[in-house]
């Protein structure tokens, strides 16, 4: 009982280790890789994560007037999409840079 209680003090405590400090990237081996929200990430997660339920081609030819960020929540909490909030900050931090709004 004792012990579980200390995985799970542990586990939060390395969840805002890598949540805190998206640059520590090797305290991210552990089990969830790519913590650090750049671009690169960004682009991975986005052709895995964004094309599953349309083509990329929508987002890519998106020009609504909503940001990045709110685009990406909707997908989330509307729509259903299962991505974690620090994946989605990577996604967001790509398509910003990637197709930036006027
Ligand atoms: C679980 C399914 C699902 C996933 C995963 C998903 N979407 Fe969507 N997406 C939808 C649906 C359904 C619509 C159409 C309804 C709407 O616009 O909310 C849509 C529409 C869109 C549109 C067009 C919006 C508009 O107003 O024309 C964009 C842009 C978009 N998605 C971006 C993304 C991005 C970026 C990701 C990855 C972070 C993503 N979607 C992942 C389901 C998904």
């Amino acid at each position: 009982m004792n012990k579980l209680l200390l995985s799970c003090l542990l586990l939060g405590a390395f969840a805002v280790i890598v949540c805190g400090a998206p640059l520590a990237a090797s305290a991210a081996d552990e089990q969830q890789p790519a913590a650090a929200p750049t671009a690169d990430d960004g682009k991975a997660v986005f052709e895995k994560q964004c094309t599953s339920c349309h083509k990329a081609v929508r987002v890519e030819k998106y020009n609504g007037s909503a940001p990045w960020k709110t685009v990406v929540s909707r997908m989330i909490k509307k729509n259903g999409a299962k991505i974690d909030e620090n994946t989605a900050a990577q996604v967001v931090t790509y398509l910003d840079k990637t197709y930036p709004k006027k």
